[in-house]
């Protein structure tokens, strides 16, 4: 079937944010031979490209996209190869992120189970590495199909191609190169869960009494956490109009931890220093909470400025409430970005992709 090339088509409604303007043109594909022929139209009319998977991670100017955006949302199947003790799990770009993840936790394979309830398409699991509560794609993506637009063919990617850090990689390093078309997982079949997060031993140790969590309870207790934090897409949520966390965690040298740590004691934002949030994060670093420092510059939950603001529930998460441009979400994420580095001197850098548009 030829593809439906329409114009003028917005694209606010197709990101989780629901902010930005219209594309100047418009496709959505159902096979890689289709994302291919639109790839190939765009490049004949020199036109530049923008992909579009479940748009949760994405901010996009009030302009929109001067361009041909590729709606993935056609890229379906998941497949299954019993490999032994490990099951191979091969998906499609388009298909939604936490149908997989339930999928796989309901065939008890275990390897994505914190990840559930994270928005999404699949497509978008290998461009920032997503994680939650311990766990990241990183661990068992083994391959990714992608079109590579520089050499115009498609290329099967190893994990090590893929060039994973945390909330990073090749592909979003080099944003306008890759095409993902499907991801393949190595799971493990009958696997133990993945319980290195605090706040979910925690809440699995109240729950369970200390009895070794299956994988489907783990996944509804992740489930049940981020709900409490908006971070799960829910229609009656007045907080859901977001991208998750706003800003990265700020990895920096232990040094300046130290400072930060040492700052917040000297001015009784805490009584002792280990009340700081602080993760190790590889040699001489740590991770920071993005989060925690948002609050304790004198950012509170629920603050607003106009028609957007920051979660009621977590001061990561900067929100849309209806009725806002995507300059009003910018003018708030540089007033937080300059408070923080007002109060302790760190820079917090943006998680999402920005679209047309900068901080
Ligand atoms: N905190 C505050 N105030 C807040 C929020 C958090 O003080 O309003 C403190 C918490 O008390 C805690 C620390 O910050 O000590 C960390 O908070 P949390 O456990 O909620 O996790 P996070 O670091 O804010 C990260 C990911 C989330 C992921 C959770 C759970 C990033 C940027 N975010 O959030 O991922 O779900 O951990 O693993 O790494 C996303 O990337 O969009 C996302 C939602």
């Amino acid at each position: 079937m030829a593809l439906d090339f329409r114009e003028q088509v917005p694209l606010a409604p197709l990101t989780t944010f629901e902010l930005g303007g219209p594309a100047r043109f418009f496709v959505s594909v159902a096979s890689e031979d289709e994302a291919q022929e639109a790839l190939a139209w765009a490049a004949d009319g020199g036109h530049r490209v923008l992909l579009l998977g479940g748009g949760s991670n994405m901010v996009i100017g009030d302009e929109g996209f001067d361009g041909l955006v590729i709606h993935l949302e056609g890229l379906r199947g998941v497949r299954f190869e019993d490999d032994g003790d490990s099951v191979e799990v091969t998906a499609a770009a388009g298909e939604p992120w936490d149908d997989l993840v339930a999928r796989a936790v309901d065939r008890d394979l275990a390897g994505l189970e914190c990840l559930s309830g994270i928005p999404g398409f699949v497509g978008g699991a290998p461009i920032q590495n997503i994680g939650a509560y311990g766990q990241d794609v990183s661990e068992t993506i083994v391959r990714v199909r992608a079109f590579d637009r520089k050499i115009a063919s498609i290329v099967d990617l190893t994990s090590e191609d893929c060039e994973f850090s945390y909330r990073a990689s090749a592909f979003k390093r080099e944003p306008d190169r890759h095409v993902v078309l499907s991801v393949s997982f190595r799971l493990e079949a009958g696997g133990a869960p993945a319980l290195r997060y605090g706040e979910l031993q925690r809440a699995l140790a109240a729950e369970s009494g200390g009895a070794a969590p299956s994988l489907r309870q783990i996944r509804d207790q992740v489930i049940a956490l981020r709900r409490a934090k908006s971070m799960v897409l829910d229609p009656d949520d007045d907080n859901r109009r977001s991208a998750g966390s706003f800003f990265t965690n700020p990895i920096v040298p232990d040094a300046e931890a130290d400072r930060v740590v040492s700052l917040a004691v000297a001015e009784g934002l805490v009584q002792e220093p280990g009340e700081v949030p602080r993760y190790p994060a590889g040699p001489g670093l740590s991770k920071l909470a993005a989060g925690w420092l948002i609050e304790r510059a004198g950012i509170a939950k629920g603050t607003r400025r106009g028609n957007v603001g920051i979660s009621t529930r977590h001061a990561l998460g900067l929100v849309h409430h209806g009725g806002a441009r995507t300059t009003d979400l910018l003018a708030l994420a540089r007033e937080v970005r300059r408070t923080v580095k007002d109060r302790f001197g760190i820079t917090l850098v943006p998680e999402p992709r920005l679209v047309n548009c900068a901080l």
